[in-house]
C-alpha cells in the first residue's frame, strides 16, 4: 500500500499544483509564488538520471529549504533502470513528498536519448521504468505525462501501464511531444485519462486563469489543475483558483501590485556573484510572460526587452505600471501578445528553457 496524497491546502477544494519548469522552478521561485498564493503541491525541476549523474545541488535547494509550507514532489528524467533507482535512494534521503517521472519533455536533444516525452513511443519500455520505480519508491510515485509522441496512438496503453504499477497521481498535459507549447489542448484526452485511470489526474497545459482552470477542471472531471507559464505572468493565480473554485470573488491584482512582484522576484532570484546585466537579462525572460497581462499592444515587453540595467528595466516598469498604478492587470493574456516572439527561430528551440517556449 502507498501512502495517500498530501492533504490539500483547503479541505474540499480541487487540487492545485505549479508545473516543473527547468530553470525556473527553483527555491527562489517557488518562495515568491508561495509568498503570492502558494498551491497545494510543487514539483522540482527534472534531476537528469544517467550513468554519471548525481541530483543536481540547486534543484536540490528547492527541496532541502523548501520554506513555502506545501510538499516538493521530486522529478526525474531517464531511462536507465539501474541509476533510476540509485537516484531514488538519494533524492528518497531528502524531504520529498514524493518521486515524479517526467514522460513529457519535448526538447529534441532530451527525446532522442529515448527519455522524457521520447519514451512514449515505446510503452514496453514506459512499462519496464514504472516498475522499477514503483518497486523503489515505497511512499508516493507521480508521472507527469503528455497524450503521446507524435499522436496518441498508446495514449490507452500508457494509462493502463499507470494503473498496473500503482501510480499514485498523474499529471497530464494535453498534447503531443510533436505539439511543443502552442497548439490547442486536447483536453478530451485529458477527460479520457480521468475515466480510465484510477488515481487522481492533474489537468495541464494552457490553463490562462483561474476561470479556464475551473472550466477545465468541471469539464475532464480531474482531481486538480497544475499550471506552469500562467503562474509566471499572474503568481496569484493559485490564490484565484481558490477563490473560483470555492465560488468568492477573485483577487484583481492592479499594475501596481505587478510592479511589486517584479521587483520581489528580482530580488528573490538575485545570485551573489552574477553581474547586473546578466541578472537583468534573466529577469527579461520571466517578464516576457508577465508582459502579456500589462497592456494589449505588448508596449511594455516591447519597451522591457529594450533594457539593459536595473535601473533602465525599473524605469520602464515604473512608466508603465505607476502612471496608472489602479488599473487592473489582465485575469487573461491578452490575444496577440506573445511571449517570446522570436523563440522559435532554429537553435533556440531546444523546448524545455524559457528562452524556448512561448505561451
Ligand atoms: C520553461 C519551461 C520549462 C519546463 N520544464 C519542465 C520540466 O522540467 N519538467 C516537466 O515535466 N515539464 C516541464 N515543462 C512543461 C510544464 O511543466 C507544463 O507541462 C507546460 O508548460 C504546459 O503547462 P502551462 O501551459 O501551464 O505552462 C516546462 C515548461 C516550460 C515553459
Amino acid at each position: 500500500m502507498s501512502a495517500s496524497l498530501p492533504a490539500p491546502a483547503v479541505t474540499g477544494l480541487p487540487l492545485s499544483a505549479l508545473a516543473p519548469m527547468q530553470d525556473v522552478t527553483d527555491l527562489a521561485f517557488m518562495g515568491v509564488i508561495a509568498h503570492y498564493g502558494a498551491p497545494d503541491y510543487f514539483f522540482t525541476e527534472f534531476f537528469r538520471v544517467h550513468a554519471q549523474s548525481r541530483p543536481e545541488k540547486h534543484i536540490l535547494r528547492s527541496i532541502d529549504e523548501n520554506a513555502t509550507g506545501r510538499p516538493v514532489f521530486a522529478q526525474l528524467i531517464g531511462e536507465d533502470l539501474i541509476h533510476l533507482t540509485r537516484t531514488v535512494t538519494e533524492l528518497l534521503k531528502h524531504n520529498v513528498a514524493g518521486i515524479d517521472l517526467n514522460l513529457g519533455c519535448p526538447a529534441p536533444k532530451v527525446y532522442k536519448k529515448n527519455v522524457g516525452g521520447g519514451l512514449l513511443r515505446d510503452p514496453a519500455r514506459v512499462g519496464e521504468i514504472l516498475a522499477t520505480l514503483r518497486a523503489a519508491v515505497p511512499g508516493l510515485f507521480t508521472v507527469k505525462m503528455r497524450i503521446g509522441f507524435e499522436d496518441t496512438r498508446h495514449f490507452d496503453v500508457l494509462l493502463d501501464l499507470v494503473n498496473a504499477h500503482r501510480v499514485d497521481l498523474l499529471s497530464v498535459h494535453g498534447r503531443t511531444v510533436k505539439e511543443m507549447y502552442r497548439s490547442e489542448v486536447h483536453y478530451d484526452f485529458i477527460a479520457r485519462a480521468v475515466a480510465r485511470v484510477r488515481c487522481p489526474v492533474l489537468a495541464n497545459g494552457n490553463l490562462t486563469s483561474s476561470a479556464v482552470a475551473a472550466r477545465v477542471r468541471a469539464e475532464t472531471g480531474a482531481a486538480g489543475v497544475m499550471i506552469g507559464r500562467h503562474a509566471i505572468r499572474n503568481p496569484w493565480i493559485f490564490r484565484q483558483c481558490r477563490e473560483q473554485f470555492a465560488g468568492h470573488p477573485l483577487f484583481r491584482p492592479t499594475l501596481a501590485d505587478v510592479r511589486g512582484y517584479i521587483e520581489h522576484l528580482y530580488r528573490a532570484t538575485l545570485t551573489p556573484g552574477i553581474p547586473e546585466l546578466a541578472h537583468v537579462n534573466k529577469l527579461k525572460k520571466y517578464l516576457n510572460f508577465v508582459g502579456q497581462g500589462v497592456d494589449a499592444q505588448g508596449a511594455f515587453l516591447h519597451d522591457m526587452r529594450r533594457t539593459d540595467s536595473a535601473a533602465g528595466l525599473f524605469a520602464v516598469c515604473d512608466r508603465h505600471l505607476l502612471t496608472e498604478p489602479a488599473k487592473a492587470f489582465a485575469l487573461e493574456p491578452y490575444p496577440g501578445v506573445i511571449a517570446r516572439p522570436n523563440c522559435e527561430t532554429p537553435g533556440a528551440a531546444d523546448g524545455c528553457s524559457l528562452e524556448s517556449v512561448t505561451a
